[in-house]
């Protein structure tokens, strides 16, 4: 067991107790750290697997590392305000959850249910529940239900290390209640120190007042987007392409008018069966491309070609007791970067546990730990077109998590619990 309860002191400069300087210098020394740098990158560490450095330290100034490497090899005069010992603890990039659905009312426990006794998932969705059973009471709830619920599901991610979350409407699907959930995401990162990054999903599931005009609604929905992008709801735009609910067709209709409005897209891909949506995202250079259960070989070249990340989700492939794996071999092969997300929502994935999401890609999905890790890291800052963050090197945020482990792979193996101790957003310490 590590000790980090860490000793906390403030250094002087000169002997005398003098008021900080802004923006205050902060030393982490005697933790290891999980730096995730690599050959392309460069960077402390990218001689080693997971940018490893078992003797470490980092210096931050304000919101900003500027500091990374070897503990022995700390600059002889190292000016700084505050100095911690982490006592052997690992320091990692706060862990980002690219993919999560955090705002919705009610829960999907009857659903399991019958799931369970064997009716299907697109069994239940066609006959009116699934995704539409999260609207109707989505809908009904109020604003500050969906906030103060939302707010709680993030706080238990925040207490496992995560500092970016991605959070998509969807369960809305109409102007007003797909602006609502946008505009609460907003708020959870007025509440909690997080990054919140919105995605605007209007193309989840065809509301019945559409049934039978899925063209129509497509249209609406555009009309939707441009109003939320101009009061500045909306960071990406999002789809279901799946024979459940939206065609290759439609959802490029909605693609065309994120690019008119400089907005990045992802979509939900391949995960029921292979309807091509990612080749056409592909064509739109998605950011990410997520689920892929079913993805084809040329899905996997045109990812190739795009530079689209591969966003594996274990929590739903678990829920719904898929059997399908992603092929995991055929992306290693083509260098599509992997990430790793909770997908959290209550259909398919009711997880707030992003270190749980690390032991499945392993156990499930038969990633390295180390892939695993680089899926909550680096490559998910990627899925969010993030390049400020995701990685301990100079000049990107100070956003770190401390552990209670001596190596990452500890936090693969674990089932369960938090190993988190300290989360530091932008250079400052959240009171856990
Ligand atoms: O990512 N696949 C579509 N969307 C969600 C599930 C939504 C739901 O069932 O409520 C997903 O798995
Ligand atoms: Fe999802």
């Amino acid at each position: 067991m590590v000790d980090v309860g860490l000793a906390r002191r403030t250094v002087t400069l000169d002997g005398t107790d003098t008021v900080p300087v802004t923006p205050r210098r902060r030393l982490w020394r005697g933790v290891a750290l999980a730096t995730f740098a690599d050959a392309s990158s460069g960077g402390a560490g990218a001689d080693a697997p997971y940018g490893l450095i078992a003797q470490g330290a980092v210096i931050t100034e304000g919101a900003n590392i500027v500091w990374v490497g070897r503990e022995s090899e700390l600059p002889a005069h190292a000016a700084v305000d505050e100095e911690y010992d982490g006592g052997g603890a690992l320091l990692t990039p706060g862990l980002i959850d690219a993919h999560t659905h955090l705002v919705y009312g009610g829960d999907r426990a009857t659903e399991f249910e019958q799931r369970l006794q064997g009716v299907s998932y697109e069994d239940i969705a066609r006959a009116g529940g699934g995704i539409m059973s999260t609207v109707r009471a989505t809908r009904s709830a109020t604003e500050s239900q969906l906030l103060e619920q939302a707010t709680a599901r993030a706080t238990a991610l925040l207490h496992e290390g995560v500092t970016t979350l991605e959070i998509k409407s969807g369960y809305g699907l109409s102007a007003e209640h797909e602006r609502r959930s946008l505009t609460v995401a907003r708020r959870i990162a007025e509440t909690l120190p997080l990054t919140v990054r919105t995605t605007s999903l209007a193309l989840h599931a065809l509301p019945p007042e559409f049934a039978g005009r899925a063209d129509d609604y497509v249209t609406e929905s555009i009309a939707w987007l441009r109003a939320q992008h101009a009061e500045g709801l909306v960071d990406a735009v999002d789809a279901f392409c799946e024979r459940i609910a939206f065609s290759p067709a439609q959802v490029a209709r909605v693609f065309a008018v994120a690019r008119e409005l400089g907005l990045p897209v992802k979509l939900h891909a391949e995960q029921l069966s292979d309807s091509g949506g990612t080749q056409m995202a592909a064509e739109f250079a998605a950011l990410s491309c997520d689920h892929l259960e079913y993805l084809s070989a040329n899905g996997v070249q045109a990812m190739r070609r795009s530079g689209s990340v591969a966003v594996l989700l274990p929590g739903a492939y678990y829920m719904l007791r898929e059997t399908q794996l992603p092929p995991i071999a055929a992306l290693r092969e083509a260098g599509v970067p992997m990430a790793i997300a909770t997908d959290h929502n209550p259909g398919t994935s009711p997880t707030l546990s992003l270190q749980l999401m690390l032991n499945m890609a392993c156990t499930l999905f038969r990633l390295t730990p180390e892939e695993a890790w680089r899926g909550v890291t680096v490559h998910a800052a990627r899925a969010l077109g993030l390049h400020d963050r995701g990685r301990l090197m100079p000049g990107l945020r100070a956003d770190v998590a401390l552990f209670d482990a001596a190596h990452p792979r500890d936090l693969a193996y674990r089932i369960g619990g938090t190993a988190c101790r300290r989360v530091i957003i932008a250079g400052q310490e959240v009171a856990l």
